[in-house]
């Protein structure tokens, strides 16, 4: 099973992630990964989108490293786990392309979609939306040491990913599950396992 995590920036994925995590190991075989990066090549990758020192990658630089990002991460990560009929659950997957390149960068879902055919082989049969006011996420972030390429952007693009994500849904209504990000933790953690346990 392919479960994938998405929202804003401060809606607390990493954390979830790892609490699901270890829930699911009592019974299952599980691999947790992120995007972009999750293998070597692709964490390289990863330094070149989102360093700060790099202000000048285009919205097409930034959308095409992230898909070669996801070309290598399927290949040498995802694919082979789930041949082993493992858990896959990665902290962002293509829906994040589409809110942010797609709809916030203003490149539009066909072009998107195009360049990501090439990478993505296999979609998640699961997804979990985060929804929360970026307002409150980016609150939550302030006090973080590194800020990188993406959080340093405008509240106004926060508010387009948001709206993005909410296109993104209309698109894979039965596939994505949105969730009320402003809850705890262990609410959030609550409603993720039910939903989980009843497809496995
Ligand atoms: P994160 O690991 O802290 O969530 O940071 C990843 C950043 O990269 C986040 O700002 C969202 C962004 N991103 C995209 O813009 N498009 C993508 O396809 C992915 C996977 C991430």
């Amino acid at each position: 099973m392919f479960i994938t995590f998405e929202g804003g920036e401060g809606t607390g994925k990493t954390t979830l992630i790892a609490k699901i995590a270890e829930f699911l190991r009592k019974n299952h075989e599980v691999v947790t990964t992120r995007e972009p990066g999750g293998s070597a090549i692709a964490e390289a990758i990863r330094d070149i989108i989102l360093n700060p020192k790099y202000q000048g990658v285009t919205p097409t630089t930034e959308a095409l490293l992230l898909a070669a990002s996801r070309a290598q991460h399927l290949d040498e990560v995802i694919l082979p786990a789930l041949k082993q009929d493992k858990i896959v659950l990665c902290d962002r997957f293509l829906d994040s392309s589409l809110a942010y390149q797609a709809y916030a960068r203003g490149l539009g879902f066909d072009f998107v979609l195009n360049i990501n055919a090439y990478a993505v082989k296999h979609l998640p049969d699961l997804t979990f939306y985060i929804d929360l006011d970026p307002k409150v996420g980016m609150k939550r972030i302030e006090n973080r040491d590194k800020y990188d390429r993406l959080d340093q952007e405008t509240r106004e693009f926060h508010d387009r990913v948001r709206e993005g994500y909410l296109e993104v849904y209309k698109k894979y209504p039965n596939r994505i599950i949105t969730i009320n990000g402003d809850q705890s933790i262990d609410e959030i953690l609550g409603q993720i396992l039910n939903e989980i346990q009843a497809r496995l």
